[in-house]
């Protein structure tokens, strides 16, 4: 029985009905720039992520982007990150003019190092930007400590609805950093039919800034008082998200109970390392991701037996070619690299069933001889 890394028709059908009604209320009001849907979206996911404020856009990679000019992030300055991550977390830094310094991971969580990332602040530093990886929260009150008072944007492109006790407090992906920032990419656990992010933030000054720079720099319609983009939230999308959004909750349960069943069948298989997750972390499991010996071959042994994988990522952000001229070499962020030659990530979506979970961990056993 093939077993695709992500079935995202199984999904639709469960949920058919109401986001096509929602799709024909845009339709038939014929209103699809940003409006209603995307205001009542916007709350919703404050809600959610224990802020004040959110702002629609049209994108993950323009979440990050808009939240960096929010913050007059630009030539000369330097932004702090983890290199294994998705591209658009340090692409964006570059494309706003400052430059990427990438320090290295936790093992564990794939998670910045928050003691690497304060050990590379400079003068220049105008902010950090931990990442979420896969669903788990970094360790942002960590960084905040290793780094006093440098802003931090949260890319929580992986991670929304996930939380990390903090202080003795349960804190929301967003809600504890400067700027909290998501992706509706479809294979995101809250997915549209389409692009789609989202910034979130406590600040009343960083939202306006945020409103006006996702609109061409502009409040009042062909004035403009900076130069902005064009990311707007379609309202077809944020109408998708709205009807998704109820389920979220339920969605990102089932990836955990999925997750526990694979930490219990593919536990004591040496040469595989199962996920680990932060005690103080409760993760949405966006990837379920091993560590294996052999990961090369066990991804064509998976994909012969119809399991779909994927690696994210195998070449660590230091080390692209764009990143040259940063002057990285292989060796200058040793975990991420190991991290890079060693993950993959095995089907979690919550429609899952109990066979093809049976099949997935039989193929996986069966490649190291159990
Ligand atoms: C960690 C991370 N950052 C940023 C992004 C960019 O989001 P988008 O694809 O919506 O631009 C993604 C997702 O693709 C991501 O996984």
């Amino acid at each position: 029985m093939p077993v695709p890394l992500l079935d995202l028709r199984a999904q639709h059908r469960t949920i058919r009905d109401s986001v096509v009604d929602a799709m024909m209320r845009v339709v038939d009001d014929q209103a699809f720039i940003l409006g209603r849907p995307v205001e009542e979206l916007e709350c919703a996911v404050a809600g959610l992520s224990g802020t004040r404020y959110a702002v629609g856009c049209a994108n993950g990679t323009d979440a990050l982007l808009l939240a960096m000019r929010a913050l007059d992030i630009g030539r000369g300055d330097e932004v702090v990150t983890t290199p294994f991550t998705f591209f658009a977390t340090a692409g964006t830094i570059h494309n706003v003019g400052a430059t990427p310094v990438f320090v290295d991971i936790d093992p564990a969580t794939f998670n910045v190092s928050p003691d690497a990332l304060g050990a590379a602040v400079t003068s220049r530093t105008k902010a950090a930007i931990p990442v979420d990886l896969f669903g788990q929260m970094a360790a942002v009150e960590r960084v905040a400590a290793a780094a006093p008072g440098l802003p931090i944007i949260e890319d929580a492109a992986q991670s929304i609805g996930a939380r990390r006790r903090i202080d003795g407090e349960w804190k929301m992906a967003g809600e504890a950093v400067t700027i909290g920032t998501f992706s509706f990419f479809p294979s995101k656990n809250l997915g549209g039919y389409g692009d789609g992010g989202m910034m979130v933030t406590q600040d009343e000054t960083i939202f306006r800034r945020l409103l006006r720079l996702r609109t061409h720099g502009s409040v009042k319609t062909y004035f403009h008082e900076e130069v902005g983009y064009n990311s707007r939230l379609d309202a077809l999308q944020a109408a998708v998200l709205g009807a998704k959004l109820p389920h979220l909750a339920e969605w990102s349960a089932k990836r955990r109970a999925n997750a526990a069943f694979y930490d219990a069948a593919l536990g004591d298989l040496d040469g595989v390392t199962t996920p680990y997750v932060d005690p103080l972390n409760e993760s949405i499991y966006n990837q379920y991701t091993l560590r294996v010996e052999r990961r090369d071959e066990l991804q064509a042994h998976l994909k012969a037996r119809g399991i779909g994988t994927s690696v994210y990522y195998p070449l660590p952000l230091h080390l692209q070619p764009c990143f040259a001229y940063l002057g990285y070499k292989a060796g200058s962020c040793p975990e991420a690299e190991r991290a890079a030659a060693e993950v993959i990530s095995i089907p979690i979506y919550p429609e899952l069933t109990r066979d093809q979970l049976d099949e997935v961990v039989a193929a996986v056993r069966s490649f190291y001889g159990r």
